[in-house]
């Protein structure tokens, strides 16, 4: 292998005649000038006599490139040729001379290129594509450390050098984005990351809309040594169920959000909420407010005139319209109409039946403070509500106590966090008429969490849609396979993934990606590693339905083939057995139809007998 013309000092070409080259494999120039740099195959091709070079027309091969393989000796006519064009990872003075050979480096002339932090130390997402050569010149420490998948072969042995991501880097390159189209494998890497966060006990915020993020089940038939233990690690909790939003502990602007989530919220509500609420206000403070100012509006003539009457002697009943048209007098010139606070009783309501009151944030602060990894599971609308709170009060806490540390006062001890979520465009949409609760968080965060030891992990297939201040602001980027032309101008503009890489995002497989990172200064060809923990419904949907939702005539059909031969006279005798096993009610007519239609199928046979009708096994 050898140099056989350059383009930029950055780029030049080589030809083989023995060895093909491979794309992303790393390459060895041997150049003493500027001290042997590395070098990335970008495009490839082959020539022979079949496919000559000199009349196909190439983009790769320029006419410069012809009369340099000529002049080295390759006869460009009959020789087999392979050629390829590679990126020179280094800063070159001047450019490399046509004839230097080229070889496969040894792994340890690449070693501190490659590998930025043992795996002990750093986050293991899968293997550098390309340097599958490599494989067997690896130490122990970093052989079989990033298993591989493929779904027709199952578990595979790692081939290739560890990709291996270096997260002390974040406080000065903060922030990761996993991008691609449906299938290309973000939520495989966004699981894989997350289990690397658990095993460096990094404290994580999951909010995970698809409830797919749990890691108590290990991916099957994983190798012993390689399996880990995650379950231990994480905490899954339910929107409503184990977590919520306390009332009293919303302001204006959280309560606002809120009822935002559960409908429109026009300009006229909105004032009306921030006048009626109350700091501290309990659920019930706060709707009983709305519900008798709301009827006090409604009614207030018929209202003032009881009063004249002395409300008929009730003393009691009198208090109540006193109170009453006091909230009226009080409130009546800044809530607008009724019709403005029956809105608002109705989103309240709402969020009231999802149970979005009923119970705190503890058990994720909990989690939080014990760096496990925290995930909530629940509805789009419910974690963007409640993500958004957690995440503004995480951030405040963290940013007191480390502003605290620093001027010496007291704050409560809060730890650096991750945030994590698929589907990131959700919560941070990038359209500014789409109400989203959590944007202007994670926009500070992304703006500025890295100070503070906050950063964000977000997943999206649709990173056009995703709110481009914190997309500029993702230090790292996963991309994978992408096809929509929108999301590419956006990954075109926001990475370093360059024209060549560009062309191949649609059609990569699922789980390669290209990861874009300002600390690493150029992009990687990475294959992502066999996760060790599996979605708990990631069963295939018809296997499901096979093995959870047989349907009750086919365990009919089931049992009553165990009963044969049977006669329709003697059905009674096997009634209580078969009501037994299958844990119901079953009628003689339903047996009698059950048996019918696996006569008309062709499962049995029957015959009239002297006695009645016998079903009974096939013979053939
Ligand atoms: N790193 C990987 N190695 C092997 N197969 C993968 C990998 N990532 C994804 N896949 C395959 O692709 C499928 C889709 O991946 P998934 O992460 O669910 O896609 P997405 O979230 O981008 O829609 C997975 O079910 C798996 O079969
Ligand atoms: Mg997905």
């Amino acid at each position: 292998m050898q140099i056989v013309g350059h383009t930029t000092q950055q780029e030049v070409y080589a030809a083989s005649r023995q060895r093909p080259f491979r794309i992303n494999e790393l390459l060895l120039i041997e150049d003493k000038v500027h001290n042997y740099p590395l070098g990335e195959v970008v495009e490839t091709q082959s020539f022979n006599r079949y496919i000559p070079l000199v009349t196909e027309h190439s983009d790769l091969v320029d006419r410069r490139v012809r009369e340099n393989l000529a002049q080295l000796g390759y006869d460009i006519e009959a020789d087999t040729i392979h050629l390829a064009r590679i990126r020179i990872l280094a800063e070159l003075v001047s450019p490399v001379s046509v004839g230097i050979a080229v070889r496969v480096p040894a792994f340890k002339e690449i070693e501190d290129f490659l590998i930025p932090r043992d795996p002990d130390t750093g986050l293991v997402l899968g293997v550098i594509r390309g340097t599958e050569e490599l494989t067997s010149g690896l130490p122990a420490n970093l052989t079989n450390v990033a298993l591989l998948y493929q779904k027709d072969k199952g578990v595979l042995p790692q081939r290739g050098i560890p990709y291996i991501m270096d997260h002390w880097t974040w406080p000065e390159y903060p922030h990761i984005g996993i991008f691609g189209g449906s299938g290309s494998g973000k939520s495989f890497a966004l699981r894989v990351l997350l289990e690397e966060v658990m095993w460096q006990q990094l404290p994580a915020l999951v909010l995970d809309p698809h409830f797919e993020l749990s890691f108590t089940e290990a991916f099957p038939d994983l190798p012993p040594p390689y399996r880990g233990d995650f379950a231990r690690r994480s905490t899954v909790l339910m929107a409503g169920r184990d977590v919520g939003i306390l009332f009293e502990e919303l302001n204006g602007a959280d309560l606002l959000a809120l009822l935002q989530a559960a409908g429109e919220v026009t300009e006229n509500m909105n004032n009306a909420i921030q006048t009626l609420h109350h700091r501290r206000d309990s659920f019930t403070s706060f709707s009983n407010r709305l519900r008798d100012l709301t009827q006090g509006l409604e009614e207030e003539q018929d209202l003032k005139r009881r009063l004249r009457e002395d409300a008929g002697g009730d003393p009691w009943e009198k208090r109540e319209i006193e109170r009453i048209l006091a909230l009226v007098a009080k409130y009546k010139d800044r809530v607008g109409h009724v019709s403005t606070l029956r809105a608002i009783s109705r989103r309240l309501n709402r969020l009231h039946m999802e149970r979005v009151f009923t119970s705190g944030i503890e058990p994720i602060q909990e989690a939080i403070l014990n760096r496990r990894l925290v995930v909530v599971q629940g509805p789009i609308w419910f974690l963007q509500v409640l993500g958004a709170y957690v995440i503004r009060k995480f951030y405040r806490e963290r940013r007191q106590y480390q502003d605290a540390e620093q001027t010496g006062e007291e704050a409560p001890k809060f730890p650096p966090f991750l945030v994590a979520t698929d589907e990131a465009h959700n919560f941070a949409p990038r359209s500014p008429e789409i109400p989203a609760p959590a944007r202007s968080i994670l926009r500070t965060i992304a703006q500025e969490g890295r100070k503070y030891g906050v950063f964000l992990l977000l997943a999206s297939q649709r990173p056009a849609l995703l709110e481009d201040t914190i997309t500029a602001q993702l230090n790292t980027k996963l991309i994978f396979r992408t096809i929509r032309s929108s999301d590419l101008d956006v990954i075109r503009e926001e990475t370093d993934l360059g024209p060549e890489e560009i062309r191949r995002l649609p059609y990569l497989g699922s789980g390669n990606a290209f990861v874009s990172s300002a600390s690493v200064g150029r992009t990687i060809a990475v294959r992502i590693r066999v996760a060790k923990t599996v979605s708990p419904h990631s069963r295939h949907p018809f296997l499901e339905l096979r093995e959870d939702f047989i349907p009750p005539e086919e365990k009919l059909r089931k049992a009553l083939l165990q009963c044969l031969p049977l006669g329709d006279f003697n059905f009674d005798v096997h009634l209580g057995a078969l009501q037994q096993k299958l844990r119901r009610q079953i009628s003689i007519e339903e047996i009698t139809h059950c048996l019918e239609g696996m006569v008309i199928d062709g499962v049995i046979e029957k015959e009239e007998m002297l006695l009645g009708v016998e079903y009974r096994q096939r013979k053939d």
